[in-house]
């Protein structure tokens, strides 16, 4: 076994593997750009407190946050996920709204590793400022929707609640709190101390003890008031009218706290793990607000790249293998090298795909890798061509049968005819 591993909760993509993970997100790009949504970069770390407006009471602030202090005494984290970024850059960049952002990048979280669930993973994700329509949680849904399509999953549930706003989440906490005070001491051991902090972690907590409480409790959705019930209604309208199958799942409540309204999941069916929610989002209404910022309704959605690309295996759908397109040409230098070197860099520039062989090897063992290229042409050039200014072109599917010898100086020209030519 190597002495140097990946750490727990990490691992290597190597080509042509790495292919499906550019793929899927030159898909998700396509998408979302044809939506209007521009590329925002934020940095993969940032100030702690950004990320505490998740939710003090979260795991992934509680629990599973990668923070530390810098060489300058600064107490930074790893980014759990990117929504807080993207609010801080609109804070501090505002754009004029509506503002639509897409992003790509890896995100941190202190886990217990298992399969679909890792400590450094990948989202794809939409966020969207400045406007509380619920037409703009249609189109967001829809975008993750169309996404999934796009990359041939058929087995993915959209499942859907609403979690009010701040005229009827209060009452609504209230009278959770009120029916969890009175099953207390059936409640986990954490959530037992930790019920006045934020009653609602108990509908997400995952011990069987709270989720026996949880099955009866009141549910938000019962108790919206009359304008979060107009967005469900607009909303649930928006996604029968576009096709969208969804469900109603009255206990959705997300890990993350900032969320008002329309939240919603993308569940694979395929997959059988525990780990099966392959995407999730919903509005923040509150949230630019709270970091500091004018209010700002936002929504968006978070795709988990490796969950997708485990739920595409299971279905047995997007086998794109490597993007990288392959090697054109194979130049085989026994004269020395330094033609090697001058003639990839020559091909290369006229945007031939070329490569070779390093360290002096064998002319054999250059036509291996030639070989192994998966290269059409293999231009050779030994001491003979050298001394004759010549160089010695195979076509490689030919069984060596196909060779020709050019002049150096045409070798680019007819290079490019012969590859126009296939
Ligand atoms: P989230 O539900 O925490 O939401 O993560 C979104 C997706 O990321 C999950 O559905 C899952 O596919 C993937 N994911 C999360 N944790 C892990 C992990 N440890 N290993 C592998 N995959 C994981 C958010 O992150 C929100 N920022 C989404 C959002 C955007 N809400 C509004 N805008």
């Amino acid at each position: 076994m190597p002495a140097y591993q990946t750490p727990p909760g990490t691992f290597d993509v190597l080509a042509p593997q790495s292919g499906r993970w550019q793929a899927l997100v030159a898909t998700f790009a396509r998408a979302v750009t044809g939506a209007g949504y521009g590329l925002v970069l934020t940095p993969t770390f940032e100030e702690v407190a950004i990320f505490h407006r998740l939710g003090d009471s979260t795991d992934v602030v509680r629990k599973e946050m990668y923070d530390f202090e810098d060489k300058g005494g600064r107490h930074l984290a790893l980014r759990p996920e990117v929504t807080a970024s993207v609010v801080r850059a609109y804070i501090q960049h505002r754009p004029t709204t509506p503002w639509k952002a897409w992003y790509a990048g890896s995100n941190f979280r202190y886990e217990k590793a298992q399969a679909g669930r890792y400590r450094e993973f990948h989202q794809v994700g939409v966020e969207a400022f400045g406007s509380g329509d619920a037409d703009l949680d249609v189109e967001v849904m829809a975008l993750g929707w169309e996404f999934f399509a796009a990359l041939g999953l058929a087995e993915v549930e959209l499942r859907l609640n609403s979690l009010g706003d701040a005229t009827c989440r209060p009452p609504y906490r209230a009278m959770l709190l009120a029916y969890l005070s009175e099953r207390r001491d059936q409640l986990c051991d954490e959530h037992r101390e930790r019920l006045e902090e934020n009653p609602l972690r108990v509908l997400d907590c995952k011990r069987p003890s709270c989720r026996a409480v949880s099955a009866g409790t009141p549910r938000q959705l019962d108790h919206l008031c009359e304008p979060c019930e107009a967005h469900f209604a607009r909303a649930r309208d928006g996604l029968d009218h576009l096709g969208i199958p969804y469900t109603i799942d009255t206990a959705l409540v997300r890990g993350l706290d900032y969320y008002t309204r329309t939240t919603f999941e993308y569940v694979g069916l395929a997959l059988e793990s525990a780990q099966n929610a392959v995407g999730g989002g919903g509005r923040y209404d509150m949230l630019v607000e709270q970091m500091g910022g004018p209010p700002t309704p936002g929504v968006g959605f978070a795709l988990g790249v490796e969950r997708t690309l485990l739920a595409c295996a299971a279905e047995g759908v997007f086998a794109v293998e490597d993007l990288s397109p392959a090697i054109e040409v194979f130049v085989v230098d026994f004269a020395g090298g330094a033609w090697a070197r001058d003639l990839t860099a020559e091909l290369r520039a006229a945007g031939i795909r070329c490569d070779r062989a390093f360290d002096a090897r064998s002319a054999k063992a250059q036509f291996k890798a030639a070989d192994r290229s998966g290269a059409r042409f293999a231009v050779v050039i030994g001491p003979d061509e050298a001394e004759a200014g010549t160089v010695a072109v195979k076509d490689l599917g030919s069984g060596g049968t196909d060779q020709r010898t050019l002049r150096r100086a045409d070798l680019v020209a007819e290079m490019g005819k012969l590859l126009g030519a296939g």
